[in-house]
């Protein structure tokens, strides 16, 4: 009737992918923290709830990482600076939380990566995501070691300070479940929007190159959405314009690239931005 897997002499991957294909599917914490040198960090993390209600208690786990054991830096910016924001990641900005979860070095801005504005909270210094639904500044409560090896968890509980809920999602002091469009998370690249159900994501095998190289006739436009604009943000350099192309006018190239982008052949799609900008830059 089942496969009967004894923990222990498991390997430490095979229980990871238990752990995670078979717990779902899992809320997603988008969580800022800051350093004390005042750098601001974004990454999602899954291992995550509720865990009362007086006080209000959160909690979530960044694990230490399986190859090197080295820590996150999550865990290093709550151990110096003891409080951080959760922000709960909606359908519209689901790419750009994919394209956060890149592991870029301690000094880089995860906000500006992924083309996420800043919320400024109020009763922490740890920016939050403007663009999402649903926000909780919270405080350090415990942070737990849970076994200090490579792929132990790290359990941090937060008192929540200030909840903050985008009004349109809020009637009679209810978050309404169809209009709140969470996301969460299950085993390897699969996702559930709560109110339709499962889909993919590529996950990020490199450091994307981010917004903030995006060229201006794309990231300036109102053509394209976070999440288009998050996949072609995801490779590891911008392509080479190669010669065969046929499409010369912007609406076409826009409406092609768009189609590309939906199927996830961002290497065309790369292809039609680059089409683009040159004919706009002979202009
Ligand atoms: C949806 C999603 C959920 C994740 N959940 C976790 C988690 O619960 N624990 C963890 O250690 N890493 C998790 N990760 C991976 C981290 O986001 C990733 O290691 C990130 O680079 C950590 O960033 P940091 O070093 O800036 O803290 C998750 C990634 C994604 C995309």
């Amino acid at each position: 009737m089942y496969n009967s897997i004894d923990a222990k002499s498991n390997d430490i991957k095979s229980n990871y992918h238990l752990l995670i294909s078979g717990i779902v599917p899992r809320p997603i914490a988008f969580v800022g923290t800051r350093s004390k040198d005042g750098n601001d960090n974004l990454a999602p993390f899954s291992f995550f709830n509720g865990f009362g209600a007086n006080p209000p208690i959160v909690g979530f786990s960044p694990a230490l990482s399986g190859r090197t054991g080295k820590p996150k830096d999550t865990l290093l910016n709550i151990k110096e600076n003891p409080e951080f924001s959760i922000s709960i990641v909606d359908y519209d900005i689901v790419e750009q939380m994919s394209l956060a979860s890149s592991e870029y070095s301690r000094d880089v801005d995860e906000f500006t990566k992924s083309g996420l504005e800043k919320f400024k909270c109020n009763d922490i210094a740890a920016p939050a995501v403007k663009d999402s639904p649903f926000i909780m500044e919270c405080k350090l409560h415990e942070l737990i070691e849970l076994g200090g090896k490579p792929a132990s968890g790290n359990l941090i509980l937060g008192e929540v300070l200030r909840f903050h809920v985008r009004k349109d999602i809020y009637t009679d002091n209810r978050i309404d479940p169809l209009k709140i469009d969470a996301v969460s998370r299950l085993g390897y690249g699969w996702y559930s929007r709560s109110n339709q159900g499962l889909f993919e994501i590529n996950k990020p095998r490199v450091n994307g190159i981010g917004f903030e190289a995006l060229p201006n006739c794309i990231l300036k436009s109102n053509d394209f959405s976070g999440n288009e604009l998050a996949k072609l943000a995801s490779v590891k350099a911008i392509p080479v314009l190669s010669s065969d192309n046929l499409l010369s006018d912007k609406e076409s190239l826009i409406t092609e690239c768009k189609k590309l982008l939906s199927i996830d052949k961002v290497d065309k799609a790369w292809q039609l931005v680059l089409m683009l900008e040159s004919i706009l830059i002979e202009k």
